[in-house]
């Protein structure tokens, strides 16, 4: 039996909650469909950490994660500890130091779920947004000065290289190859610099090698007007950091829940680690109420099994996620039910 090691960080709020069930349904798919074992290895890095330690890792955590085949994330962020600590010195930190350069966050209408939009039937909204996950307008190139004061200023660079825009715009060719062979490719060219300056003639360059795909640039602003007015007319969306992340919330909401919006943080030369995560944060107001949706975590686990080569567990977890919402019996809060997140988790490793 082939055993693939798996780092799992809960981390804070409702990602400890969500990311158990997702652990325990990538177990069983993988045992029962791949003869694989999944072996994990829990690590208590949070706010809670932080506030014993000093630090959300231990001193060594780069080189402990850096064992794994895969990481399992569930969400870090708390009311009482500031981001720039819990989420600036774990989460993104880990998408650039491991290279985590395609995020990957599919959106579908899944049968049975509520879709905010007028006569959308099930499965008309199928998108697969490819976010740059290492630089773009979050790297970390600024500073404040004269803090508190009249004079206050903060200055934060976006940095866009060739290099990154063209790896990013690559994968999303790829991925649209295989699926409906349509690509949007966010920008901001009537503004921005690195939009108009470099993003689009990358663009320009690499959609050449790919006549099969039907390929437009789209202005940002315009694209949040039509995920909601047409978003059947999206199939791959490639984006820069910031405009994905916007753009996948958005696109979660109007496939019914942030409750089932999965994502892949991924490094395909797979010299480091991939990383694995709901596109959802730690959600403080509904935290120790056991109602957080947890097919998020589970869909993302799922993402993780393919990406370690385990086709067969993979889709059998989505297949099982798509069939107890269809089946409608068992919904949490945000898909209009009652049930809890256990309930969820069961009735998904049941169904496995
Ligand atoms: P959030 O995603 O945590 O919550 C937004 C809303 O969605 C809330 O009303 C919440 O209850 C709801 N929600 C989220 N996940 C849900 C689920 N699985 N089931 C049902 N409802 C769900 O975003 P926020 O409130 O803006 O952020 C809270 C904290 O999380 C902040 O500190 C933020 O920085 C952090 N955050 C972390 C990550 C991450 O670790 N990957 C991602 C996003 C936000
Ligand atoms: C996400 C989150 C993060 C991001 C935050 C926590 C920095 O919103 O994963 O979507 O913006 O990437
Ligand atoms: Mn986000």
């Amino acid at each position: 039996m082939a055993v693939h090691k798996i780092a799992v960080i809960g981390g804070d709020g409702i990602g400890p909650e969500v990311i158990d069930h997702a652990s325990r349904a990538a177990q069983k798919a993988a045992a029962k469909f791949d003869n694989a074992e999944l072996a994990f290895n829990k690590l208590p890095w949070s706010t809670d950490y932080y506030k014993q330690h000093g630090r959300m890792m231990p001193v060594d955590g780069w080189e402990v994660l850096a064992k794994h085949d895969a990481i399992l994330f569930g969400a870090v962020g708390s009311p009482d500890v500031s981001d720039k600590i819990t989420v600036n010195e774990l989460l993104l930190p880990m998408r650039r130091k491991y290279d985590q350069y395609v995020n990957l966050r599919p959106s579908y209408l899944f049968h049975g779920v509520d879709c905010p939009l007028k006569n959308k039937a099930p499965g008309a909204i199928d998108i697969v947004v490819y976010r740059e996950n290492t630089e773009g307008e979050y790297a970390p190139v600024g500073g404040q000065l004269y803090v508190g004061m009249e004079q206050e200023i903060a200055v934060q660079t976006g940095v866009f290289t060739r290099k990154g825009c063209e790896r990013i715009l690559r994968a999303a060719f790829e991925a649209a190859r295989k699926r409906r062979k349509k690509l949007t490719s966010i920008t901001k060219s009537n503004a921005q610099v690195f939009s108009m300056g470099l993003w689009d003639d990358v663009f320009a360059v690499v959609r050449k090698d790919y006549p099969d795909v039907e390929s437009a640039p789209l202005l940002v602003d315009a694209a949040a007007m039509d995920l909601v007015r047409k978003p059947e007319s999206f199939d791959v969306i490639v984006a820069s950091n910031l405009f994905g992340d916007i753009l996948t919330d958005l696109a979660a909401a109007v496939t019914g829940s942030i409750g089932l919006a999965s994502s892949a943080n991924i490094n395909p030369t797979k010299q480091f680690p991939s990383m694995f995560e709901p596109v959802h944060g730690s959600a403080p107001d509904i935290t120790g109420k056991g109602i957080a949706n947890p097919l998020a975590a589970i869909l993302s686990a799922g993402l993780m099994l393919d990406h370690l080569g385990l086709a067969k567990s993979a889709k059998m977890i989505r297949d099982s996620v798509a069939e107890v919402l269809k089946d409608g019996k068992v919904r949490t809060p945000d898909l209009g039910g009652k049930a809890t997140t256990t309930d969820m988790g069961d009735a998904v490793v049941a169904a496995l």
